[in-house]
């Protein structure tokens, strides 16, 4: 791709940005949110037309107006938000488009389930051609993109943020499938600003920064280190917390039960507690009962018994309004389902839960004017980059909506607060800020509870760490106790006793 520059208004999204892409290479594409590597990507698999530039394939200049274009040219895209049929079947779903024909006219079921059981063979990825896409969890369900993906003869495929929605195990095995692609001479674009995925499959690295290419290195050749400052234009450092002195437990959590629908309990006699002044990380394999916790503490789900006591009053079963005034703000971890409305504006979505302030609202009605300020207040604290307070929540990128989010649930000045998965999604620079006022709310001396499957984010902040496996608290360490390696253990149902 040569010169290419994307222009949406007065917004240069690409400025004469360059890439190579070499036979059986990966290549990470690498930069904050909104440095415009999406946008790069949407130009080469035909869903937006460059303002300028040129884009050649084996020296041939190619013009794209739709994927299908695209995809004619060998040219795949395994989608961020998975574009699947969620009612049909796997094979279903791999052949859409290019459906096996009986006599020319029938859709041939067998012959979709031969020919997917033929690709999986072929590239080493196993999966149930007959197993409905709705059912499956969604690693696979990225799977059937991918095998769609191969099922269309592409050579170059393309992965924007694939690992964004993975488990940390689904992530290794994604990261072996593009290793192997690779080594059958495809050729890969992984975009992540997960550096530790770049280091473990990429063979070279780019990185942009605000729509430009800024420089592009062998893996071998760079770091961390290097890549992060070349990200954000400056350089990231560690911090190091130091203990501090707690107070009395702000939230209690006894013997909680959540039954499943079969006989088994999603939460099974959970049981932590959470001080003030302490962040307290819960580390697991996402699936093993931290949505259900998390939908009990904040009132989503009645649990079937035990005791919630937040600041000494027990808040199991009450509504969610009643747990926010007793003291509870959530970060919720799907921040699109749980954490705002697609079309609410951003006001709206700022003043959410603030609503019942007296500077923001009189007798029902709210006062627009401090709801505006109040909102820009966040917006500009928090540099959350926006087209203004009208602009709908859902048509900011992921990043800015999560730290909108982040601002309005901190801002709540609530002496607990529930972390769930707060940096998902975010790049380094983002990441980076919303730990530093996670630390902030516990230096105010609030409780924090953080709930998140990356480990390398529960050991860089939590004073102590509870493991939850199968709906139990598995194991708690403090900070100075806790390793990725015991907690992995006890994550995946291993012993405390193996642990140590
Ligand atoms: N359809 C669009 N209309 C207007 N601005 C857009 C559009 N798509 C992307 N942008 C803007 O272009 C910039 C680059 O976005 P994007 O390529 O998605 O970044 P990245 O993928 O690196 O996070 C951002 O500022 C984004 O808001
Ligand atoms: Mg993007």
């Amino acid at each position: 791709m040569k010169h290419i520059t994307k222009v949406y208004g007065s917004l240069r999204a690409n400025d004469d940005v360059h890439l190579t892409l070499d036979k059986g290479e990966v290549l990470a594409v690498v930069g904050e949110n909104g440095a415009g590597k999406s946008t790069l990507m949407k130009i080469l698999y035909g869903l937006e037309q460059p303002t300028s530039g040129e884009i050649y394939l084996n020296g041939r200049l190619q013009r794209f107006r739709s994927p299908h274009d695209a995809i004619a040219k060998r040219i795949g895209m395994v989608q961020q938000h998975f574009m699947l049929l969620n009612p049909c079947t796997v094979a279903e779903n791999i052949v859409y488009g290019r459906e096996p024909r009986k006599h020319g006219l029938f859709f041939d079921r067998e012959a979709a389930v031969r020919i997917t059981e033929e690709l999986c063979g072929k590239y080493g990825l196993h999966i149930d051609p007959r197993r409905r896409v709705g059912d499956c969890p969604v690693g696979l369900q990225q799977r059937v993109e991918i095998l769609k993906v191969l099922y269309q003869d592409a050579d170059i495929i393309i992965f924007d943020e694939p690992s964004a929605v993975l488990t940390p195990q689904e992530v290794g095995e994604l990261l072996a499938t593009m290793r192997k692609l690779a080594e059958m001479g495809k050729s890969i674009i992984i975009i992540t600003h997960k550096l530790h995925e770049v280091m473990t499959v990429a063979d070279r690295v780019m990185v942009m920064r605000q729509g430009r290419h800024i420089k592009e290195m062998p893996k071998a050749e760079t770091s961390i280190e290097e890549m992060s400052f070349l990200m954000v234009g400056r350089r990231i450092v560690e911090r190091k917390v130091a203990p501090r002195e707690t107070t009395g437990a702000v939230l209690n959590v006894r013997d909680l039960v959540l039954a499943g629908p079969d006989r088994k309990n999603l939460l099974d006699h959970f049981s932590i507690h959470v001080d003030g002044g302490e962040i307290v990380g819960i580390a697991g394999v996402s699936g093993n009962g931290q949505s259900e916790l998390i939908q009990c503490l904040t009132g989503l789900t009645a649990p079937t018994s035990g005791s919630i006591l937040l600041q000494g009053q027990d808040v199991a079963g009450r509504t969610v309004g009643q747990i926010r005034e007793a003291g509870c703000a959530c970060i919720p971890e799907d921040r699109y389902l749980w954490g705002c409305a697609a079309q609410a504006t951003l006001t709206e979505t700022a003043v959410m839960a603030h609503h019942r302030r007296p500077e923001l609202s009189k007798h029902g009605l709210l006062n627009g004017r401090n709801a505006r300020a109040f909102t820009q207040e966040l917006l500009e604290g928090y540099d959350v980059r926006n087209g203004g307070q009208s602009q709908k929540a859902g048509e900011l990128s992921g990043g800015n909506i999560q730290k909108l989010i982040v601002a309005r649930e901190i801002e709540q000045k609530s002496p607990l607060l529930i972390a769930a998965e707060p940096t998902r999604g975010v790049d380094i620079g983002a990441m980076e800020f919303i730990h530093s006022k996670l630390l902030e709310k516990r230096e105010r001396g609030d409780a924090v509870l953080l709930i998140s499957s990356e480990l390398t984010e529960i050991l860089a902040l939590s004073d102590r760490v509870y493991v939850i496996y199968e709906g139990r608290a598995a194991g708690e360490f403090r900070r100075a106790d806790a390793n990725e390696e015991d907690l992995g253990i006890l994550m995946m149902g291993g012993t405390l006793h193996e642990a140590i």
